[in-house]
């Protein structure tokens, strides 16, 4: 059973710059929230509630002051540095101490998922003990990302942003792994780009015929945040889906408190924390007796 996860939210995002030459990345705004919100609320929806989100030195502090030690929202949040862009499996032998040899997830913080029936996806394969899951999502642009080709129903190539992709199938940055998956890291070789890269890793558990993955259907969504146009057309679906329900995607509070882990006077500390705010007014609302 995987109770521990990993959000990556380091980085330089430099695609985004000059918007992210002195902020984050994973704290701009998709639409009404800091992007982080999101990934943090896809684990919280999994009850996944030991987490360690890693990023860079100087923003460590910003991710802190934001959600504290995880305790207002009934969860537990460490936080450690990456010292450079060094690829993602890097965060395994980061975080080697707080996964202690068990499973892990991990989460890329700027990746956007939503849809019916990812959270029961989500319970389902938090279940695993043995090897790695992946989720794949069909996409117009492959040569942006990680790509898994399928033969026959079996696995016939991982790559990493490849020229072509007959598949067209997209490695959404959500990913499950067995105990093993420090060993199996510290063991990669940079690529040619002087990175550690989360592809290799896979090609590790595949050879080992441990990689398994999923299709997230065409009826839910991955959206990218990498552009400036991406940043904009997210932020655009986040905010008609919750005007025309009148619910938040990635609303934290609302979570926890849905699962009980947090009360009402945890509730009224955040709608203080926060401020006047659409936000706070949506807690508010929720909360009416808090
Ligand atoms: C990374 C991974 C890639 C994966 C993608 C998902 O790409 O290297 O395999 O498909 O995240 O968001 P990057 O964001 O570093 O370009």
């Amino acid at each position: 059973m995987i109770t521990k996860a990993i959000i990556l939210a380091g980085g330089t995002g430099t695609r985004l710059s000059p918007i992210t030459k002195t902020i984050n990345k994973q704290l701009l705004p998709l639409f009404d929230k800091p992007m982080i919100f999101y990934p943090l609320s896809v684990l919280m929806l999994a009850k996944i509630r030991d987490i360690l989100i890693i990023t860079n030195k100087k923003d460590i502090n910003s991710f802190s002051n934001l959600f504290g030690d995880g305790k207002n929202l009934g969860i537990k949040i460490n936080y450690m540095e990456q010292k450079k862009a060094n690829g993602l499996p890097e965060a395994f032998i980061i975080g080697e101490k707080f996964i202690n040899n068990k499973s892990v997830a991990l989460i890329l913080g700027d990746n956007f998922f939503y849809g019916q029936g990812f959270t029961k996806r989500l319970s389902k394969n938090k279940k695993l003990t043995n090897g790695c899951k992946i989720f794949l999502y069909k996409v117009k642009n492959p040569q942006d990302y990680g790509t898994l080709e399928i033969k026959k129903n079996k696995i016939d190539a991982i790559k990493e942003k490849p020229k072509k992709s007959k598949s067209g199938l997209a490695i959404t940055g959500l990913y499950f792994f067995d105990k093993n998956v420090v060993k199996f890291s510290k063991k990669l070789k940079p690529s040619k780009r002087n990175e550690l890269e989360i592809t290799d890793l896979l090609k590790v558990y595949k050879k080992k015929n441990k990689l398994s993955y999923e299709f997230m259907g065409r009826g839910s969504a991955w959206l990218d945040t990498g552009s400036p146009k991406n940043l904009l057309s997210t932020s655009e679906f986040i905010s008609t889906i919750e005007d025309r329900q009148g619910l938040k995607i990635g609303c934290i509070e609302e979570i926890a408190f849905n699962y009980n882990w947090i009360n009402a006077k945890q509730i009224k500390k955040r709608i203080k924390y926060y401020g006047k705010s659409e936000y706070s007014n949506y807690l508010k609302k929720l909360f009416p007796n808090v």
